[in-house]
């Protein structure tokens, strides 16, 4: 199949046309770069030794969109562009309803115009809400999201509810990403977090390479094991080949929502404790304030995704680690040098 891949220089975009090409399938990606590089597509065709057509383009922009889909004969949507910082979002509202809502119905308009109705989306367990009983099942309800990145994950879910129920030729696949870390076993492409890292794994991953001088972890006081919160971390290889088992089961009428989750939580502590014994370096640590908005402990229910897409993860913890220390320590700087 000839896939459109949106946000493909970026992460999980990366990592998921690796394995597209591997696949046989030929990717057309389309990324604005503002959060991704060339130098990780260029990696993607040393890794793979095949090519990947890649289009500037944001997805807003629709001259654009539609000049892709005249030139390529698109099957599928593989659609991950998207601003992600949580935080950041907190203060930048309409920048991130503007990327990732608006730019997410430019897509869709786009892709009506083209005919191509099968896509696969890059949610998010956020959009569970903060109520909702761990472990998340697909059946549970959206809950209320804490902040406008989360809400446009599920914006964009309803909106693209609506729209299979308006024209029924539509077929998505909604996936709901728990905690994607780790890195392409090669150590050609991984994580490349602009500025300070928001997340646990990168922030571990630059104070072991000498970026960072110690890690901060964000509350010891939790109702947990060790005090500290819980997550359910998911190799980034795993998630990618989640989207290939998606793309292929793409036969349905309408929406599936799927956790791509272990189903396991692990605690920032034991998180610290299994990188440097994996790695055999030590991550200075101290206890800092709990951050705000962060909940005790999240994992997903994965069994959905086992039943009807014949996908669960298969990467272990130990291997997470070591993928993500081959990619930074051969890459201390990210895709920068
Ligand atoms: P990323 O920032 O590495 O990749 C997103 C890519 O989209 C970047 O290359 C960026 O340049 C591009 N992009 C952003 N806005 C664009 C636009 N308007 N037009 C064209 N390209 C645009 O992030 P990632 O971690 O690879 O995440 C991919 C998707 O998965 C995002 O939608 C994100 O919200 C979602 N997601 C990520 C996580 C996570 O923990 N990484 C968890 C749940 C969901
Ligand atoms: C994990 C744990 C922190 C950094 C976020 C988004 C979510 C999804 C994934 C996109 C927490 C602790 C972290 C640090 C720490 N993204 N921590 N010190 O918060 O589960 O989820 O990324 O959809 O929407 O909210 O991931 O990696 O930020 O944090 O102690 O310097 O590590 O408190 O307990 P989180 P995270």
């Amino acid at each position: 199949m000839q896939i459109l891949v949106t946000g493909g220089a970026g992460y999980i975009g990366s990592h998921t046309v690796v394995e597209l090409l591997e696949a046989g399938h030929e990717v057309v990606v389309i990324d604005n770069l503002c959060n991704g590089s060339r130098e990780a597509l260029r990696r993607v065709e040393r890794i793979t030794g095949k090519p990947v057509h890649f289009v500037e383009c944001d997805i807003r922009d629709r001259e654009g969109l539609d000049a892709v889909f005249s030139e390529h004969a698109i099957d599928a949507v593989i659609h991950f562009a998207g601003l992600k910082a949580v935080g950041e979002s907190v203060g930048k509202p309409l920048a991130y309803y503007e990327n990732n809502v608006h730019g997410t119905l430019v897509l869709c308009q786009a892709m009506e115009a083209a005919g191509v109705r099968r896509m696969v989306f890059s949610s998010s367990a956020t959009v569970y809400g903060s109520e909702a009983p761990v472990p998340y099942v697909e059946t549970t309800s959206r809950g209320t999201t804490s902040n406008p990145y989360g809400t446009s994950k599920a914006m964009v879910e309803k909106v693209l509810e609506d729209l299979v129920v308006a024209d029924e030729r539509w077929s998505v696949a909604v996936l709901r990403y728990f905690n994607p870390i780790g890195a392409h076993p090669s150590g050609l492409i991984g994580e490349d977090p602009q500025g300070i890292p928001n997340n646990l794994m990168p922030y571990i991953a630059q104070v072991a390479v000498g970026r960072l001088d110690e890690l901060t972890i964000f509350g010891n006081d939790y109702p947990t094991v060790d005090g500290t919160c819980e997550r359910d971390y998911l190799h980034v290889v795993d998630l990618a080949v989640g989207h290939l088992k998606a793309l292929k089961a793409l036969e349905w009428r309408g929406v599936r929502t799927y956790n791509m989750g272990t189903g396991k939580a692990v605690s920032v502590l034991d998180m610290v404790k299994s990188f440097s014994r994996v790695t055999g370096v030590e991550v200075p640590y101290s206890f800092g304030e709990r951050r705000g908005g962060d909940l005790t402990e999240c994992w997903a229910d994965a069994s959905k995704a086992a039943q009807e897409l014949g996908w669960s993860a298969e990467k272990g913890l130990d291997e997470m680690m070591a993928d993500t220390w081959r990619w930074q320590s051969a890459n201390p700087q990210g895709f920068a040098e």
